[in-house]
């Protein structure tokens, strides 16, 4: 079995891991690999703190891929001799004054509900874990459970031990015979063939002829890379995030030393870095931790979440011979386990009984399609034919 994997992000890299794992031989092509929104990523493994009001079918999914990731970091770390900066050192979500409080509280009742551990803490406490919190934090949420991963070194890693063959070129169409996918053409109009074709590009996936109109959207975030000064090192020791006046933010502590602060969220289509945003994330980054402004800003990168419409990933078959797995949105890093392991078991033709409540249907790209055929690939998702969900763009 030949598979090709279009787009080696985090999502690509993961699935093209299981894919080796279960016997396949894989080509990932990608013009720049590992230097799409991976490359922006905090890491944070943080099912509970990403929990939001409304997005309930995420949370198995992400809680399941939280637990696989111990053993898929240890697997790729050994395989690769390589440190992935995998850490289990919690997150305080913070509240910038007494309002902001207030809606922590509301958010921990969905934490709770969606069964996750969470401690409502003093501001005092919580600096006395995190010493370099301002006296004007108002309180905090304590998520003892969560980890974090540099997604660069992690990228980097899978990416020296997964691909047979990587071939840094743009894909520009689905290659098809009697309406199966059978490979992928390049720019140059040359071709590749594969017995399956995963497409795992991100917000890019759906500019591929060929390709089902997908409702992607690109969700920009604007992510700076820090270094305290030695004698404020080490400035934090885990995860620190919240609200500052209703906006959220978060500091991810590397052991290295590095710091990650992030948290913008623009749909303006606008792909360079953003002034105001970056000034919003000083900002209310140094409201909660003012040695944030003692820092040397080591990198500030811009790139784009590829968002859904119900901010799931979708991930499924669009034909006999390709399917998609991209729409991961703010937890592609998360998710990586869970969406790299699905994707190859859908492409070798397995299936993924293990996956979480609410299964294949909760990804599935049939769920924005409407009409009869909605409902028939809902029965079986991983069946799906774009003549007759989509209309085609080829
Ligand atoms: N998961 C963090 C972010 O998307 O900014």
């Amino acid at each position: 079995m030949h598979v090709i994997v279009v787009g080696a992000g985090i999502i690509g890299l993961a699935t093209a891991w299981h894919l080796r794992s279960l016997g396949a031989g894989v080509t990932i092509i990608d013009p720049a690999p590992g230097q799409g929104a991976s490359h922006a990523a905090a890491g944070m493994l943080a099912p509970a703190a990403e929990v939001v009001w409304g997005q309930s079918p995420l949370y198995p999914l992400m809680r399941a891929s939280a637990q696989m990731y111990p053993s898929f970091a240890a697997e790729v770390a050994s395989a690769a001799g390589a440190d992935l900066g995998l850490t289990d050192s919690g997150t305080l979500v913070c509240a910038g004054d007494r309002a902001d409080l207030q809606a922590l509280r509301e958010l921990r009742t969905a934490q709770t509900a969606a069964g996750f551990p969470t401690e409502l803490i003093t501001g005092s406490r919580a600096r006395e874990l995190e010493p370099a919190l301002s006296p004007s934090v108002a309180g905090a949420v304590r998520i003892p459970d969560d980890q974090s991963i540099d997604p660069r070194r992690t990228t980097a890693a899978l990416l020296s031990v997964v691909s047979d063959t990587t071939v840094r070129r743009q894909v520009t169409r689905l290659t098809r015979r009697d309406g199966v996918t059978v490979g992928v053409e390049f720019s140059g109009g040359d071709e590749l063939t594969a017995d399956q074709v995963v497409i795992t590009a991100g917000t890019e996936a759906a500019a591929i002829t060929g390709m089902p109109p997908l409702p992607l959207r690109k969700v920009w975030g604007d992510v700076l890379r820090l270094r305290a000064p030695a004698a404020l090192t080490p400035l934090l020791h885990g995860t620190v995030r919240g609200l500052v006046n209703g906006r959220p933010v978060y500091i991810v502590a590397r052991d290295d030393g590095e710091l990650v602060l992030g948290a913008s969220s623009r749909e303006d289509g606008r792909s360079g870095t953003d002034a105001g945003a970056v000034h919003r994330l000083l900002q209310d980054g140094q409201r909660l931790v003012p040695g944030i402004l003692d820092c040397e800003i080591t990198d500030i990168t811009t790139r784009a979440r590829p968002g859904s419409p119900d901010d799931l990933p979708i991930v499924g078959r669009i034909d006999e011979g390709c399917l998609v797995s991209t729409g991961y949105f703010r937890h592609g890093i998360l998710l990586a386990p869970l969406g790299g392991r699905l994707g190859a078991e859908l492409a070798m033709g397995l299936t993924p009984d293990w996956m979480p409540a609410g299964g294949l249907a909760s990804v599935s790209p049939a769920r924005f399609s409407d009409g009869p055929s909605s409902a028939d690939s809902t029965s079986d998702p991983s069946i799906l034919h774009p003549t007759t969900l989509y209309r085609s763009t080829s």
